[in-house]
This record gives structure tokens, sequence and C-alpha cells, in this order.
């Protein structure tokens, strides 16, 4: 009998983090309420951020070198929580060490690199989930349930906006494009981005061009900001990026984000334009014709709270998914197209001319 009860108990999914910074607080806050989750492991080069998330959730395995910590633990899954640099090469260790993947926004430093990672989990029969969150919250999805029901028609024209007036970090190495491979663009522009080309539906990148520009992050400044004191010494990204993508479809996306810029107030949405009806997502709104009128219609009610928060959707998402079967919402595959999209509105900057996207 005891043995049956056993074996009808849910396993158990060992997930250990690399990197224990910012971010890797709330995943762990998230795995801490999770009854099908044990928290075995820590990795990260600074024994300060480890021991301090280390205590709070009663963690005993810390490695300052996670490679020891995937060789002596053996995690069945990862969350990787480094700056963007370590994703791929942290990502493509844990899965050849037999470990699921979640890796943090963005999936990669580019798309060569988010392409090696997806190889990497086809090759060791792993999976490989992006942390992507805005996808699951619900104002996207009363936008990408409109799309699919076909209430907006054909897609023509995407508007992102990631914008701070003036939010440049002042920890981590958000500034240094060498270890994050770029600044707003890459780093919160991604965030809406992903979910507005999940709510399209994911069409297939073509082409990009755009500019990046740097006026203030680089130079001693006593500019009033909400984060004072940045780096400016190792400042090498940009203050505003801005950027249009055109899709195999015909659509066309069109793409602001910024650290900083001359602007009234921080904007954070995504809108969509088609030929039968259109949507935004804050607040969200759906516009179209009806009952021989124009009508503006918006959810009477959504999920608050927990249902509400895309960060613990997606959280249980990954482990429904690596333990229970469940579809991700967020595969390698998307991660990898947002990536394109990245590198080619960068490189459209750099070149000063529309590029390619194979
Ligand atoms: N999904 C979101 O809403 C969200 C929010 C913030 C950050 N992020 C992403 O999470 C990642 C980390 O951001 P953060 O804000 O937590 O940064 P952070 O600087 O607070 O934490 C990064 C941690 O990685 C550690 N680290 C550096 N090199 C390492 C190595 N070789 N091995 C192990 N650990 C190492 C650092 O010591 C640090 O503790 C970034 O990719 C960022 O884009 C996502």
């Amino acid at each position: 009998m005891a043995k049956r009860k056993a074996a009808l108990r849910p396993k158990k999914l060992r997930v250990a983090l690399i990197g224990a910074g910012g971010i890797a607080g709330a995943h762990m806050r998230h795995y801490a309420t999770m009854e099908d989750v044990e928290l075995v492991a820590l990795a990260d080069v600074s024994k300060a951020s480890m021991a301090r998330r280390a205590e709070e959730y009663k963690v005993s395995n810390c490695f300052t070198d996670y490679r020891q910590m995937l060789e002596k633990i053996r995690p069945d899954a990862v969350s990787i929580c480094t700056p963007n640099g370590l994703h791929a090469p942290t990502t493509i260790d844990a899965l050849r060490a037999g470990a699921h993947v979640l890796v943090e926004k963005p999936m990669a430093m580019n798309a060569r690199e988010a392409q090696a990672m997806i190889s990497a989990a086809k090759k060791h029969r792993r999976k490989l989930v992006i942390g992507f969150q805005h996808r699951f919250e619900p104002k996207t999805q009363f936008i990408r349930r409109a799309v699919e029901a076909g209430k907006l028609g054909r897609v023509v024209f995407a508007r992102v906006q990631a914008l701070r007036r003036r939010g440049i970090p002042n920890w981590g190495v958000f500034g240094r494009k060498e270890l994050q491979g770029g600044g707003p663009l890459i780093d919160i522009g991604v965030h809406v981005l992903e979910a507005t080309h999940y709510a399209m539906g994911t069409p297939r990148p073509v082409a990009a061009s755009g500019g990046a520009f740097t006026y203030l992050g680089d130079r001693k400044s006593n500019v009033v900001s909400q984060w004072p004191n940045w780096d400016h010494k190792t400042y090498t990204v940009e203050d505003l990026a801005v950027g249009q993508i055109r899709f195999e479809n015909g659509a066309v996306l069109h793409l602001e984000a910024s650290f900083a810029a001359h602007i009234e107030k921080d904007v954070w949405t995504f809108q969509l334009m088609g030929e039968k009806g259109g949507a935004i997502y804050d607040p969200p709104s759906f516009y179209g014709d009806e009952f021989g009128h124009m009508v503006n219609l918006s959810p009477g009610w959504l999920p608050r709270d927990a249902a509400a928060d895309g960060f613990a959707i997606k959280m249980r998402n990954f482990v429904d998914h690596v333990l229970h079967g469940k579809p991700t919402g967020a595969p390698g595959e998307h991660g990898l197209m947002v990536q394109r999209m990245l590198d080619g509105i960068y490189q459209s900057a750099e070149r000063g001319r529309e590029v390619i996207i194979k």
C-alpha cells in the first residue's frame, strides 16, 4: 500500500539556477510556491548574491562554478538568470548535462547563438523555453484570441513601444554592450516585441531597418533620472533605438525602445491594425465595425492578481511543460525569430540601410 502511494505521488522537478541576482529572486519566489518543484542548487560568481538567495530559500548547495554545479547536482531543470552574454554558453552546457532549460529574455546575444541553443536542445533531447512573460498576460491573450478568431482580418501593421523617459539602469551590466548585446532594444524592447509578435501569430520576419542613438548614457551628467548615477564610463549601448520589420506575409512592425528619450512619459504598449479591426494592449481594447457603427470593445473584466501575472504563468508553464508534458507558450523557435528582428535592427543601424533577415 505504502509502495502504491509512493508511486502515485507526483515526481518533483529538481531545479537549479545559474545566476542568483535580481531576476533569479523572482524565479525562486515562484518555484518556492510549487509543490512539484524542489530548489536544489545555485551557481553564481558572486558569493554575496548567492548567499542572500540561499538563505532566503534554504538552498544548501551553492557553487561559484556553474559547470561544477551541473556535474555534481545533475538538476532536472535549470533557470538561466545571468547577464545576456552568458545565456548561450550556460544553456548549452546545461542541456548537455541533461537538464531542461528556462532561459531569461533575451534568449541570447544574437540569432547565431540562439540557433546553437536550439540545435543543442534537439541534440540532447531536452526542452528549451524562453523566459518571455508578456505573452501570457490576459491583455495579450485578449488580442491574440481576437487575431486568431479573424476579428482583425489580415494584420497589416504593428506598433511596439517600450519607452523610458529617463531610466538608464544603475545596477547590473545593462550599459555594457559586450556583456548584454545592446541597450534598451534588446533589454526592454524585447519584452513588448515578443508579446506583439506572438499576438500577431508569429509571422516570419524578412527585412529590418532602423537606427540606434547614444546621446546621454555615455557622458557624465547630473540630469534627473529615476535611477541616478549610472556608470557612464562603461556605457556602450544605445539610449534610443527605432526600427521597422517587414514580414513574409507583407505586414510591417514599427518599434521604439529607450532608456532615455525626450518624451512626455514612459510608454509600454503595442497596437495592431488589421483590415477588419484593430487592437491595443493598454488599456486592452478592440476597434472594429459592428452594428453599423465603428465600435470600441474592451473586456468587462480581466483576471487579476496571480491570474494576470505573466511572470507567474510563465514559471508554471515551464514546469508543466517539462514535468507534465503540456505545450510551452514560449518555445526556442519564437525566441530565435525575436532575436533575428533585434539583430536586423542593430545591423541596419550600423550599416545605414535595410538588411535582409534570413
Ligand atoms: N523577465 C524579466 O522581466 C526580466 C527582468 C530583469 C532581468 N531579466 C533578465 O535576467 C537576466 C539577469 O538580469 P538581472 O536583472 O537578474 O541581473 P543581475 O545583475 O541582478 O544578476 C545577474 C547575476 O548573474 C551572475 N553571474 C555573472 N556571471 C556569472 C557566471 N559566470 N556564472 C554564474 N553567475 C554569473 C551575477 O553575479 C549576478 O548575480 C538578464 O538576461 C535580463 O535580461 C529578465
